[in-house]
């Protein structure tokens, strides 16, 4: 008998709960609603659809998942776009329904997390709508200016240079109220003015009033932008200084300019310390698990860490590691995967715990982009590094981008290019419905219609085919999600190093418990190694799983002297006492 399975036995005799919380080594999901489910037919996911499949979730064996906005909006940017921060989106069904949403949940031990989207609202909100007209509650909720005067032409221009995330220049003309107003995001999304005291403490109530509903926490959406510099420091908002990047020779491009005003402000970090004080204090007065926080921030790692705290004051409990999504790709070698692990896992404040995220929403999926044959690997990678694990939905299954033409593209952030470049701006494709079935519409809709389309590829690749098949690469994370639970993996040191260009191994293990082997071979040559020389590894080990082109079968025994890794496959092994 394996020495972990007898502690278990005799942890569960003698009632010794484990080391950890959930949200510790918590295994989040996010669900992006407009395309999980849809329970009534109009082509739309919704939120019975997500009640409908809480327990799928927790079958998989994941703790929490955080969806996508969905609250009211005008869907410009898909729910980035908020009209009442207080309201559920009707397509996405009433408040009745997300109580029951919560309430079920809760039978069902998963925890929900929303999105919380603070830099901006739709230009459809009512505080923007009062904003414009002056209201003196609302007439600084926004960022206004009166522009500039052209001193050749007289007309009137943009404050300065500032260019959108979506292109184009970040300031629109109002022409009721003779200004303009900020938007970094679409035209849409006019930014909210944090530097008004009352604008905070809006936020904060949202924040409030989601907590007093019963979520587990909060993703925050676009950080770095929540500051733009002092106005009252300048008597112009600067022009942001050229990139000069020949890769980005288009003024309306984003790139075009390096963001030092509009982006990663020192106030930021504060305010995410604000945020982690209000979820404490609601912890405090209510009880219950902790609520936690995720930032969305595609920063400098310098930044990433200040989000977790400063020794002082706490941050985020989850500043999301986007390491595999922007510093990672195909191409990398086993020497940068582990460079990129180690640094995260050393530059960690005490007390914090790392997490990984491989895809989202906004990024082309896993199984594009590092092929098919790989996704398990990354899977792999993902379940057995320590801390957190975010995986997209879709993404355990290894659904593959869809393409979609420009013709019927609808990503704010691509229809503002053009025919010859939407397709690398778009996030359409990652987007498309969930493939539960082989049924029409891959049994996400009972209706004929769907707002992106199914992929093609649903009647072999969904759900209930990959959970009947005897392998498959759902069977495969769920044998992951399970083994994680051990304590190597939720407490235990990492010992990881590349063998070679392609080649990753490393262990997972704590003292007294049984050690596992993790060999990831990103190449496409098979490779013959002797597992001796870099563990303390018996001489044989016991397959837990591996990827599904692999030879090995879980539970097979193997030699750890001559271990033979196929290219692109990745296992985990366990040492046999
Ligand atoms: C975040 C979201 C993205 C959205 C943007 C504006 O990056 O993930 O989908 O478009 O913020 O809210
Ligand atoms: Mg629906
Ligand atoms: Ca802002």
């Amino acid at each position: 008998m394996r020495l972990t399975a007898v502690i278990a036995i005799l942890s569960a005799v003698l009632g010794i709960g484990s080391a950890t919380q959930w949200w510790e080594s918590g295994n989040y999901y996010q669900i992006y609603p407009r395309s999980f489910r849809d329970s009534d037919g109009d082509g739309i996911g919704d939120l019975n659809g997500v009640t409908e499949k809480l327990q799928y979730l927790k079958d998989i064996g994941f703790t929490a998942t955080w969806l996508s906005p969905i609250f009211k909006s005008p869907m410009v940017d898909f729910g980035y776009d908020i009209a009442d921060f207080y309201q559920i989106h009707p397509e996405y069904g009433t408040m009745e329904d997300f109580e029951r949403l919560i309430a079920h949940a809760k039978e069902v031990g998963i925890r929900i997390i929303l999105d919380f989207v603070p830099n901006h609202s739709s230009d459809q909100s009512e505080w923007f709508l009062k904003s414009v007209d002056g209201d003196p509650v609302y007439k600084d909720y926004y960022i206004w200016h009166d522009g500039k005067i052209n001193e050749e032409t007289g007309e009137r221009e943009p404050p300065n240079n500032w260019v959108s995330e979506f292109r184009y220049s970040a300031w629109e003309w109002n022409e009721v109220r003779q200004q303009y107003y900020l938007h970094q995001f679409a035209t849409a999304q006019p930014d909210l003015n944090y530097r008004n005291p009352a604008v905070v403490a809006e936020m904060k109530n949202v924040l409030k009033f989601w907590l007093g509903k019963g979520v587990a926490g909060f993703r925050i959406d676009a950080i770095p932008y929540l500051f733009e510099v002092d106005l009252d420091r300048y008597n112009q908002y600067p022009d942001e200084p050229l990139s000069n990047d020949p890769s980005c020779p288009d003024p309306d491009d984003h790139c075009y300019t390096q963001h030092i005003y509009t982006q990663d402000q020192p106030e930021t970090v504060d305010m995410i310390y604000q945020w982690r004080e209000l979820v404490d204090e609601f912890h405090q007065q209510h009880g219950g698990d902790p609520r936690v926080l995720m930032t969305e921030a595609y920063t400098s790692f310098e930044n990433i860490m200040k989000f977790y705290g400063d020794g002082i004051r706490n941050g985020s409990h989850i500043p999301f590691n986007f390491d595999f999504l922007s510093n990672i790709n195909n191409a990398s070698k086993a020497t940068e995967y582990v460079e990129h692990i180690e640094k995260w896992m050393n530059a960690m404040p005490k007390g914090v715990y790392a997490n990984w995220v491989l895809g989202n929403h906004d990024n082309k999926r896993v199984a594009s982009r590092f092929g098919v044959q790989r996704i398990d690997l990354i899977n792999i990678l993902l379940q057995t590094l320590p801390g957190h694990a975010v995986t997209y939905n879709g993404e355990e299954l290894g659904m593959t981008d869809v393409y979609i033409s420009w013709e019927d593209t609808v990503d704010p952030s691509a229809c503002n290019s053009d025919p010859e470049h939407y397709y690398e701006r778009s996030r359409d494709p990652a987007r498309t419905p969930y493939q539960w079935d082989a049924s029409s519409m891959a049994g996400f809709t009972s209706g004929d219609y769907t707002w992106l389309p199914v992929s093609d590829e649903y009647k072999t690749n969904n759900a209930l085919q990959q959970l009947r098949a005897p392998q498959s690469h759902l069977k495969i994370f769920k044998t992951l999600v399970r083994v994680r639970q051990e304590p190597s993996f939720r407490t235990g040191e990492l010992k990881i190093q590349a063998l070679d260009d392609d080649v990753l191994v490393y262990s997972r293990l704590k003292q007294g418990s049984d050690i596992y082997v993790i060999v990831l071979n990103l190449g496409e040559t098979e490779k013959n190694i002797d597992l001796t020389k870099y563990f303390n590894v018996g001489a044989e080990a016991e397959i837990i799983t591996s990827s599904l082109q692999s030879q090995y079968i879980n539970g097979d025994t193997v030699k750890t002297s001559s271990f033979v890794a196929k290219g692109n496959v990745g296992t985990v092994l366990v040492g046999i006492n």
